[in-house]
């Protein structure tokens, strides 16, 4: 299995969700590029290091010993032997990603090692800029879309483990800033030349997967 399937999509779309089930469906590895975004932002701050010297981050970012587990069924972030799957999940880490992830050293150094991963194949990989970027040539691009409402509503959930008013005001403060900071980098939210887009808004998750599985097939 050589296959490589990209998927790009902003916050809430559902993309690391929908990414793991085709990657379990079509027995391939699956990797979720925030979390390596993540795991910088966790490391540097970890080290005290001041997120503007851009130098020193990249530097860092470089340097970073971590290990990423691709099984869809149970995928694992670690640093150096230490579980930061959590960690990196906090509004803490997620407050300061677009900091690192507007760091093109960063960047440059976390889009080679993705590309590692590309080019050994049977991977299903999760991001921004996967199908731009890390893995233009991929043989299936897809763009997983949804209303912002519905993104908030999900991401609320997530977090808040509520979608009140409450909560997805409390959730809509913080995606869509990091939105907008994201936006900066790349245009996230449109789909390039020849990627196929899925907009999640009026589907189940079941539905997702199968829109994806279809494009797989196609
Ligand atoms: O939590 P959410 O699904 O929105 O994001 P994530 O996939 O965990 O990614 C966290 C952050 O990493 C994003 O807000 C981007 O700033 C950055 N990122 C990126 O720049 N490029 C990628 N390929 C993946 C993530």
């Amino acid at each position: 299995q050589d296959l490589v399937v990209a998927i790009d999509g902003p916050s809430g779309s559902g993309k690391s969700t929908v990414a793991r089930r085709v990657a379990a469906a079509l027995g391939l590895r699956y990797l979720d590029t925030g979390a390596m975004y993540r795991a910088v932002t966790w490391w540097a701050l970890e080290q005290g290091v001041d997120l503007a010297d851009t130098e020193r981050v990249a530097q860092l970012a470089r340097e970073l010993p971590l290990e990423l587990g691709t099984d869809p069924a149970a995928p694992t972030v670690a640093v150096a032997g230490t579980d930061i799957a959590a960690a990196i999940r906090t509004s803490r880490i997620s407050a300061a990603v677009s900091a690192i992830a507007t760091n093109l050293g960063v960047r440059a150094e976390l889009v080679a090692r993705q590309q590692a991963v590309a080019r050994e194949g049977g991977v299903v990989i999760e991001g921004r800029d996967i199908t731009t970027v890390v893995a233009p040539d991929a043989p299936v691009r897809v763009l997983l879309t949804a209303d912002e409402r519905v993104r908030l509503s999900r991401r609320a959930l997530e977090v808040h483990g509520s979608d009140d008013e409450t909560a997805v005001d409390a959730t809509r403060d913080q995606v869509v800033r990091r939105d907008a900071d994201d936006a900066t980098v790349a245009s996230f939210h449109e789909a390039a030349d020849g990627v196929d887009v899925v907009d999640s808004s009026l589907l189940s998750l079941d539905e997702t997967v199968d829109a994806v599985l279809k494009l797989v097939e196609a």
